[in-house]
């Protein structure tokens, strides 16, 4: 397993690597890696000659009062696990090449990136669209992993890479969770025990709203009051958005119907942890 820690280095290397033939399958991330990323890492190893996975804290996605500074690294962690996963190259430029101080150009997708999160953290999804789009110009994969823990996300690179004819196929892959149902994510880190415990009531609630769709339920209304109440309980959590959205437009529903995304985030003390479900039948 490579290294490259140089934007031109990891051109290069992508470019011969396509001169050759080979396929390139390319899961970005900002590192901290868990089960999660690891099932986007397999499928790429599985569908692809060569695996490339970047690790870049991406500073343009953190708000000003966000948790960039506090964001776990753990580099040497993460190359067992890129090792551990068959990765052939992994990608670890500095913020300095990304972004010199002379960087002006930014990429913003539009109105998806207004809702859910986005309401929330204003100019985080044009973070993220830019370094994508720069990893993807960068890497030159032929397949994108991403997650559908982060729905939103998915879904802007999608038109992302629709709207600017980037030659790359986008692979979304179920989200992975912890055995009493917590997604798996980096931010979990921050939870002490009991929030910990606490915070599985975000899986609960999107389980409740399953169970009353499949008793027959179609008021995304009525399905929302049942989870704030659920989510009611816990002391520590506070909702920052529940919202039942079509999964292409993600805007608001009027029926829940088979392919709606049922999307919330909710702070458990000082972290926003965030979960989704896609309805399977209505
Ligand atoms: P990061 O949070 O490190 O996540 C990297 C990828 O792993 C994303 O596509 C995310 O959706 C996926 N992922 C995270 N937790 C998952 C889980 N429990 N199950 C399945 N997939 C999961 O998302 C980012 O980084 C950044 O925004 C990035 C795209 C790298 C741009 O900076």
């Amino acid at each position: 397993m490579k290294v490259i820690s140089s934007i031109n280095g990891m051109m290069k290397f992508s470019k011969s690597a396509k001169r050759q033939g080979r396929s390139i399958g390319f899961v970005p991330t900002m590192g901290a890696l868990h089960k999660g990323h690891f099932s986007l890492i397999r499928k790429a190893r599985i569908e692809n000659d060569l695996v490339i996975v970047s690790i870049f804290v991406n500073p343009a996605q953190f708000g000003p009062k966000e948790d960039f500074s506090k964001y776990p690294r753990v580099f040497k962690l993460d190359l067992g696990v890129c090792k551990q996963a068959g990765v052939d190259v992994v990608f670890y430029p500095r913020v300095k090449e990304m972004y010199p101080s002379s960087y002006q150009t930014f990429v913003t997708v539009g109105e998806l990136s207004d809702t859910l999160c986005g309401k929330s953290r204003p100019g985080h999804f044009t973070g993220v669209a830019t370094v994508v789009t720069k990893l993807f110009n960068i890497v030159g994969p032929d397949t994108a992993y991403f997650g559908q823990k982060d729905a939103q996300q998915s879904v802007i690179i999608r038109r992302l890479s629709r709207d600017l004819n980037f030659p790359v196929r986008i692979r979304v892959v179920p989200t992975v969770r912890e055995i009493d149902g917590l997604a798996m994510s980096s931010r979990n880190s921050y939870l002490n025990q009991r929030q910990r415990d606490e915070a599985t009531v975000l899986n609960h609630s999107l389980e409740l709203a399953k169970d009353l769709i499949r008793a027959g339920e179609k008021n995304p209304k009525e399905i929302i009051r049942c989870m704030k109440r659920l989510i009611g309980n816990i002391k520590s959590a506070k909702i920052d958005y529940i919202d039942i959205v079509g999964l292409e437009d993600l805007e608001t529903v009027k029926k829940v119907s088979k392919g709606c995304l049922i999307a919330l985030a909710v702070w458990i003390g000082k972290t926003r942890l965030i979960d989704n479900i896609i309805i399977d039948g209505a």
